[in-house]
């Protein structure tokens, strides 16, 4: 394995930023982003659930369509490639969807009805998360900003730019990408977008909060 220089990374913390004007000319090559769904892919989730699905929207009719309800943004045409991140919904301890995440994790006989016991525990009473759809359905949407986290930073450090997107009407979002198929609605909803692509011009340094604001040791 070979680790990275701490400085090149936080370089590429810095230059990450969310890009509202690409370069509509310049595509991003099969190879990156293939590399860039495996770092969401390959992103942890709790309990090991990996609640999502990335939907790559290349198709430009369905970007014309969707464009309206993403708040008009001219990067629904100019980017290379749009991910939209789908949530499972109920993803419940007692579901057969849980019986697939036990089974990755190779749990059979004693030691996965022991896992089943602390799985309860844990979506009924210690993060509880059953007492709606909706909290159930926010537990995985939570999962997969941890994948959209990993896919930007991990492009920038490829000096691919991203954007993340939440401006946008869901319902209708989820409405049309169910409508063409791509998703039964039953069982997933869009998370949260992402457009990916290369700068067309520089984007001002970050403003953030003071690392002593944000941070505190306890001794
Ligand atoms: C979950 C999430 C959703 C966001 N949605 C949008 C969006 O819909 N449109 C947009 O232009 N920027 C969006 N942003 C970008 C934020 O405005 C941006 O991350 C923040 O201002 C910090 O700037 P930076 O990303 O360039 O460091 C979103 C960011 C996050 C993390």
């Amino acid at each position: 394995m070979t680790f990275f220089n701490k400085d090149d990374i936080l370089n590429a913390f810095h230059y990450r930023a969310s890009t509202r004007s690409y370069d509509g000319n310049k595509k991003i090559s099969d190879d990156d982003f293939y590399a860039i769904l495996e770092m969401g892919r390959l992103s942890p989730s709790s309990v090991g659930s990996e609640p999502w699905q990335f939907l790559v929207l290349q198709n430009a009719h369905l970007r014309q369509k969707l464009k309206p309800y993403c708040w008009g943004i001219p990067t629904m045409e100019t980017s290379s490639h749009i991910v939209a991140i789908l949530a499972k919904k109920n993803a419940r301890y007692d579901t057969p969807y849980f019986g697939q995440i036990m089974d990755r994790r190779g749990l059979t006989g004693e030691a996965r009805e022991k896992a089943l016991v602390v799985y309860k525990k844990f979506q009924t009473e210690d993060i509880a998360i059953l007492d709606s759809d909706r909290s159930l359905y926010d537990w995985a949407s939570k999962q997969t900003y941890i994948a959209l986290a990993n896919m930007m930073t991990g492009a920038a450090m490829m000096g691919i730019d991203s954007c993340p997107i939440e401006g946008f009407d869901y319902k209708e979002v989820n409405q049309i990408l169910a409508d063409e198929g791509l998703f039964d609605p039953a069982e997933w909803a869009v998370s949260v977008m992402c457009t990916f692509g290369y700068r067309d011009k520089d984007i001002k340094p970050k403003a953030r909060k003071a690392f002593d604001e944000v941070v505190k040791f306890m001794e």
